[in-house]
């Protein structure tokens, strides 16, 4: 059985001590290949530095919509030659964060860079994940009309079915994390069990959202079979199934680590 974490945050300092450890731990659940993905240009570099020393690592570039502010008018240029690497599978995470980002001109200028990095995935023909967090008019706006034909993936999704729907018709997938797992986790199991299985992926936005019975403790790639064993609940199909189906998936969207 193979499991693929399409989503994690390795370079955080949440794993200074032993992430040499936790990518062995990883490994030993069955995680065989994870994407870690960069918030700022200098973190993007750092992870393309640490996943070419590690085989089954792979790394995610952009400017994050949390750390719009850092971009600058080399981001993009920068951005690009990082990505050009066979170790880069895919632009993100990018998006629109309104949660935490309530100033109007601050949310103008994570549009701005997001569609700009939008265009980059669109250029160097690379799937984006996307960081959408109550934004999801905006983000399915800028998806659908703004820069149209990027595939990608909107990741730990929350939006509705009726927004699922239309992310499929566009070519995107869906990331499932450990929020499906917990007790309050509303529509999503419902959502998950409508959606199509080729277009759902599993990640864990580790060090965050650590799934139950984990919940409130740091998270990390070998936690990836509770959410598999959560969305094989979901579907009713046997946990070998979902780790096939959500591998040949990821596979699919992000071609350079098939
Ligand atoms: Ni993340």
């Amino acid at each position: 059985m193979e499991f693929i974490d399409t989503h994690a945050h390795l370079t955080d300092e949440a794993y200074n001590e032993d992430l040499i450890a936790t990518i062995e731990r990883a490994k030993s659940a069955g995680v065989a290949k994870i994407i870690t993905l960069g918030d700022t240009v200098e973190n993007s570099a750092a992870s393309l530095t640490f996943s070419q020393k590690h085989s089954g690592i792979f790394a995610g570039v952009c400017v994050h919509p949390e750390t719009a502010a850092t971009w600058d008018e080399d981001s993009v240029e920068k951005l690009y030659e990082l990505a050009k690497s066979e170790k880069v599978a895919g632009i993100g995470e990018i998006g629109l964060d309104y949660y935490w980002e309530k100033d109007e001109d601050k949310r103008e200028l994570q549009r701005k860079i997001f569609v700009e990095q939008l265009n980059l995935a669109k250029e160097l023909n690379l799937p984006a994940c996307v960081h959408d967090r109550e934004a999801h008019g905006d983000t399915l706006k800028i998806l659908k009309n703004e820069v149209k034909g990027v595939r990608g993936v909107c990741h730990c999704f929350s939006g509705s079915y009726e927004m699922a729907v239309e992310l499929f018709k566009i070519g995107f997938y869906i990331g499932v994390d450990g929020p499906v797992t917990f007790k309050n986790a509303a529509k999503l199991p419902e959502i998950l069990a409508k959606s199509p299985k080729d277009r759902v992926l599993l990640e864990t936005d580790s060090p965050y959202l650590s799934p139950a019975p984990m919940r409130g403790k740091r998270n990390e790639p070998a936690n990836i079979p509770y959410i598999a064993a959560k969305l094989a609940e979901i579907w009713s199909v046997s946990v070998e199934e979902v780790a096939e189906i959500t591998t040949s998936n990821a596979k699919r969207l992000y071609e350079k680590i098939a």
